[in-house]
């Protein structure tokens, strides 16, 4: 759970601010203690219930975090400045923020944009972009377990189209029909933020294989559907997230084979769902990669 924590606020974090939030050892500092408070922040955010000495928390970590971003923006600025107008231009890879001041910068915008406007779309990112995609993975992979078979069938899939490749592309996700069911599959069995959009099923419904062969998507059309929410207000990273866990889950299962830990049996995984602002699961996620002989092989042929 902690490692689909972390891929998570890191993938979120380079898209948005050009870098991880948790640096490697060598440059713990300035983005170890960035990538810290996002999480306390989440925490003291979804623990509305508690507020004695709540409020003056939550304040300090507002203080620490709006001095970080202060420093991430006036990088970005001093960079944005410094370069050619093309949004477009992708000589050097932009992250969003680059592209935001971009069009700031070029009156694009069609509106004022204040440093307050920018360090609230800055963390409105990580606050809806982290946890959402760190509780899909874990469930989806806590699904699969729980699910021999399923996960026999989405990782033979998964190794069929990649072949033996070290990286797994976007294309290649594509094809992965089974993978995109487990993950629809799992957003219908567990809505990472179903209090923003909820729901009460009119009919039992047969679970296995649901949406095999079944048009019904995920991304607003279909109201019966709906983990992003729809319409206006409807999730504007659902392209990103959806993009983010069918990567994270494909590469993971391409490479190993996932068990519990030794002497845990299925029914210590625990399905309790845990409430907050995203509902995770009670107890976190702890399973152990293996790799067979065979994979090992071509794992080390690969590299
Ligand atoms: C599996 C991943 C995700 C799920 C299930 C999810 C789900 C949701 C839901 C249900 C809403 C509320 C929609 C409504 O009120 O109708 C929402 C809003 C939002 N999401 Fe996501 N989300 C995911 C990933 C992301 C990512 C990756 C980002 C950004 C990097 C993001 C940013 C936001 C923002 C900023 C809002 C607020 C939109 C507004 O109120 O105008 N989400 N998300």
């Amino acid at each position: 759970m902690e490692m689909l924590l972390f891929v998570s606020n890191n993938i979120v974090s380079r898209c948005v601010i050009g870098r991880k939030a948790d640096e490697e050892e060598e440059n713990i500092g300035k983005s170890n203690k960035y990538g810290e408070l996002l999480r306390r922040l989440e925490e003291q955010l979804a623990a509305f219930y508690d507020l004695s000495g709540l409020i003056g928390r939550l304040n300090a970590t507002a203080r620490a975090l709006d001095a970080l971003l202060d420093q991430v923006i006036e990088e970005h600025i001093n960079k944005v400045l410094s370069e050619s107008d093309d949004v477009d231009d992708q000589s050097d890879k932009k992250d969003f923020v680059d592209i935001l001041l971009h069009l700031w910068k070029n009156s694009m915008l069609g509106a004022e944009l204040s440093q307050d406007n920018l360090e609230a779309i800055i963390l409105d990112m990580f606050l809806g972009g982290t946890d959402t995609t760190e509780t899909t993975l874990e469930w989806a992979m806590a699904e699969l377990v729980k699910n021999p078979t399923s996960m026999k069938t989405v990782q033979e899939e998964i190794r069929s189209v990649a072949k033996g490749k070290l990286n797994i592309d976007m294309k290649d996700i594509e094809k992965m029909d089974s993978l995109k069911c487990v993950l629809k599959e799992t957003l219908r069995l567990h809505p990472p933020a179903p209090l923003l959009v909820p729901r009460e099923i009119a009919q039992c419904v047969k679970r296995r294989d649901m949406f095999l062969n079944n048009p019904v998507d995920c991304q607003g059309q279909d109201f019966q559907f709906i983990p992003f929410g729809a319409g206006r207000r409807g999730c504007p990273g659902m392209s990103f997230g959806l993009a983010a866990v069918e990567y994270v889950i494909a590469n993971l299962l391409h490479c190993f084979d996932w068990k519990l830990p030794l002497g845990e049996v299925e029914e210590n995984l625990g399905m309790t769902e845990v409430n907050g602002l995203t509902v995770h699961k009670k107890l976190p996620l702890y399973l152990v990669p293996a790799l067979d002989v065979s994979r090992k092989m071509s794992i080390v042929v690969m590299f």
